[in-house]
């Protein structure tokens, strides 16, 4: 009999086109997140599920889906999903870490530089007309990143790729995380990284950039106290979960001046609400989700998650299985 896989939206066709040789493929139509009931209704008689960080796979979700084999998410963090349930009940659950590694790094840094040279509201003054006189000895001064202390909360796959950038400019790196490895080892002999705890990261970067998964540890991770323990005038960068900073804490200290400002690819709520006080900060550059939005890394993802599918419907170990624990 041909396995069924559900795919939640549409993926790059490179993935879609090598799960289309195999099984019978259905894809969700609109870029608007399926409901519960309409991923109940496409699912339940599908062995395999591609999904988004977008979509909230609970456990009485779960319960509905029979057949399911296989959640194969469309992403490396996989906090949507349960995956404790996923585990108990024989369901394999993937992600695709790595390949959009560097790409989020990126990502990070064109925060980083947005944020510190106040690129955003430059562009914005020019277009609005505001450009009047030729130079401005004071206008629209920034931080230099160039000899800056970073510091780096979560140095796994992203967060160790933003220390090795950090090494171009000149920067003293420090890291606060979970555990070490031989990884962490070489960027402290070639960048001079060094581990601290998440206070006196705080207390001593001008630039705080955040790479941890969210997890029940990790929720508000960054609260008002951790907020008033970073540098007056320094900088917050979030490309990992929104939940993991505490917004409307940020947005007290970005409105007081104690924070110079900051750099948000992630939120509390996605998208942000239209009347978010945020959105009327001069001192804050906001990108919609976009840490691993590059032509390859997209379509590099899509095969990645078709090739987990593939494995597991084939019996196989998947490469890149979350909870092995399952097998
Ligand atoms: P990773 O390699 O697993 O790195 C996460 C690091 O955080 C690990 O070193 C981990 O330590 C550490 N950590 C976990 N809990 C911690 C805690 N409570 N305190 C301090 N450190 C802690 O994952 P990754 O591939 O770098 O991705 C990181 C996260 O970025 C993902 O989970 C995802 O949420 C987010 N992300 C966002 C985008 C985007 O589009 N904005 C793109 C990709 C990823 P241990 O190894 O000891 O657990
Ligand atoms: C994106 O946020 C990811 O976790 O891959
Ligand atoms: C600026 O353009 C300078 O020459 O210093």
């Amino acid at each position: 009999m041909i396995q069924k896989v559900f795919v939640t939206r549409k993926i790059p066709q490179e993935g879609l086109k090598l799960l289309r040789e195999k099984f019978e493929v259905s894809v969700w139509p609109s870029e608007h997140p399926p409901s519960r009931e309409e991923i109940v209704e496409k699912a339940k008689n599908c062995q395999g599920l591609v999904t988004l960080l977008s979509d909230p796979i609970a456990s009485d979700l779960i319960d509905q889906l029979p057949n399911l084999k296989v959640i194969a998410q469309y992403a490396v963090g996989y906090d949507n999903i349960d995956v404790e349930e996923a585990t108990r009940r024989g369901i394999i659950v993937t992600n695709t870490p790595g390949v959009l590694t560097e790409t989020t790094a990126d990502l990070a840094w064109s925060l980083i530089m947005a944020t510190a040279r106040r690129i955003v509201e430059a562009d914005r003054y020019v277009r609005n007309g505001n450009w009047n006189v030729a130079w401005g000895p004071e206008l629209l001064l920034g931080a230099d990143i160039y000899g800056a202390t970073i510091g780096i909360i979560g140095m796994g796959r992203i967060g160790q790729a933003v220390a090795r950038r950090a090494q171009g400019f000149n920067m003293r790196v420090l890291y606060h995380s979970r555990s070490h490895n031989g990884h962490i080892a070489v960027l402290e002999r070639l960048v001079g990284a060094r581990a601290a705890s998440l206070e006196i990261l705080l207390r001593e970067s001008d630039i705080v950039t955040i790479h941890v998964p969210l997890t029940p540890e990790t929720q508000h991770l960054i609260d008002e106290k951790e907020l008033r323990m970073m540098k007056t005038g320094s900088i917050l960068i979030n490309t990992s979960r929104g939940q993991v900073v505490n917004q409307d804490a940020l947005h007290r200290a970005l409105s007081t001046g104690q924070l110079g400002g900051a750099g948000l690819d992630v939120f509390e709520k996605e998208p942000i609400s239209k009347d978010s006080p945020l959105l009327r900060l001069p001192n804050i550059v906001l990108v919609p989700h976009i840490g691993s939005a590059s032509r390859n890394t997209r379509a590099t993802m899509a095969t990645m998650c078709a090739e987990n599918i593939i494995a597991a419907l084939n019996d196989e170990k998947p490469p890149n299985i979350v909870n092995p624990e399952v097998l």
